[in-house]
């Protein structure tokens, strides 16, 4: 197995940030003109970036990007997931364009039809009875953690070690270098000690998850069928079936978080694995880029929680916003899951991104690299390790910050754009084979350049 030269890496790190800065003019401008935004972006993850400025992008149709400068890129990050469709996938164009310009009424706090047909569809898709939606994935796993809590009478909810469900307090909690839980490095403000409200056991680990459910305080285990926030670290055999005894025989519910692991089919993997959860939360890639987040019940907890005289679900109880479910987001979702993430889609995004892995395992072979790549359907994520990390604590020892930024930076300087969260490529319905050799031919320049060989 090869070993990467850290110099060289330096050496060749610097000089994309010259070509990155030499063909971003317009983009680096804009930068160090934004002195009235925190951070001088809109958001401050978007000050995750491999060069020293964000790339500041003009239009955006299907998986290619353009940027204010007239740079373009083959787009495998689709906006983290939330561009699964594509970007301004027509379908959802007309049906937003409809809904804005021919109907009116973005906002109004009242029911459209089309929240029955969504409803029915994720229901056929994931096999949850009754759904209610949020404008991100955030607040739905926020609002289900708050009706698990009240309907358990349980304070704790349990999660992987390295998951991410948004920015969900209770989720904040990794298990530390001792073994020990401990809030997440970085948590910014906890409001109570994460210790009070979360427990947490590593992905892929029954003992550890059982030690944690043994307590008795668990409301619920709230998961991702697969990690996809620090790589992706995919089940072993029988892990799913031993979480969902476990909860069983401890009295806990299981919530699914299927925002990212969608990519595995059109069900997620609550389909496409045969999960039995309790309940199941999505967000982000249903509404084809407009805002929206959904969360599904069985009848029997969602009939339980609404005859609860106590629980006030709907005013002020803490379970609710005013923008949710609004008839923008709905005839955004019913546009996305009617014409466009059909299972038809899927079986041509879940094909592609098999290539994609297939001719990354070569590369990694031919330049006796030791690192390896994971599928999760229609996304793929690499790590510098191999074999792959089985859990969370692991993939993140094996994270290369350096190795990474330099990868996604040699990319965009030739038209690739790769998440900059992540090592992963998502593939929509529009990115074809062609665009996977593109990427190939110019991930093998770069590991060409870094191993010193001739490109
Ligand atoms: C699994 C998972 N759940 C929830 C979220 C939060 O989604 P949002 O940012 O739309 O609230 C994310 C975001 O990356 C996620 O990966």
């Amino acid at each position: 197995m090869v070993e990467i030269n850290r110099t060289r890496l330096e050496e060749l790190f610097a000089r994309e940030r010259t070509t990155f800065d030499e063909s971003h003019p317009a983009s680096k401008a804009a930068y160090a003109a934004a002195e009235h935004l925190f951070g001088r972006v809109p958001m401050t993850w978007m000050n995750k970036k491999a060069g020293s400025f964000p790339v500041y992008f003009e239009s955006a149709k299907g998986n290619r990007l353009r940027d204010i400068d007239g740079n373009e890129y083959i787009d495998f990050a689709l906006g983290d997931t939330g561009a699964m469709a594509g970007h301004s996938a027509p379908e959802v164009v007309a049906a937003v364009t409809r809904r804005i310009s021919e109907q009116g009424g973005l906002t109004t706090m009242l029911p459209t039809e089309d929240a029955e047909w969504v409803g029915a569809e994720l229901t056929r898709r994931f096999g949850m009875d009754r759904w209610s939606f949020s404008l991100t994935a955030t607040d739905a796993n926020r609002w289900v953690i708050r009706l698990v809590r009240a309907l358990t009478g349980r304070s704790k909810i349990l999660f992987h070690s390295y998951c991410y469900h948004g920015s969900v307090d209770e989720s904040l909690i990794v298990v530390g270098p001792d073994g020990q839980s401990m809030s997440r490095p970085g948590n910014v403000g906890e409001p109570v000690d994460v210790l009070e409200t979360s427990r947490v056991a590593e992905f892929n680990d029954l003992a550890a998850l059982e030690a944690e459910l043994k307590n008795g305080d668990v409301a619920a285990v709230l998961i991702e069928p697969a990690l996809t926030n620090i790589g992706i670290v995919l089940p072993e055999p029988g892990y799913h079936y031993g979480v969902r005894q476990l909860t069983r025989k401890y009295g806990a519910l299981l919530i699914v978080d299927e925002t990212h692991t969608f990519s595995a089919g059109y069900g997620g993997a609550t389909r496409a694995w045969n999960l039995e959860p309790d309940i199941v939360v999505i967000g982000k890639a249903i509404g084809g880029g407009i805002p929206t987040g959904a969360y599904g019940l069985s009848a029997e907890f969602a009939a339980e929680a609404l005859d609860r005289d106590d629980l006030d679900l709907i005013d002020m109880g803490g379970v609710g916003g005013t923008l949710a479910g609004n008839p923008l987001s709905v005839a955004a979702m019913r546009a996305t899951l009617e014409h466009v993430l059909t299972e038809e889609a899927f079986e041509g995004m879940i094909a592609t991104c098999t290539l994609f892995v297939d001719g990354m395992n070569v590369l990694f072979e031919k330049y006796e690299l030791p690192w390896s790549i994971a599928q999760l359907g229609a996304r793929c994520e690499y790590r510098f390790a191999t074999p792959y990390p089985r859990n969370g604590g692991e993939s993140n020892a094996a994270a290369d910050g350096d190795l990474e930024d330099f990868l996604h930076l040699y990319l965009a300087n030739r038209g690739i754009m790769l998440t900059p969260f992540h090592n992963m490529a998502l593939m929509c319905p529009t990115t074809t084979v062609e665009d996977v050799a593109v990427h190939h031919l110019m991930f093998e320049r770069a590991i060409k350049e870094l191993l010193g060989h001739e490109v």
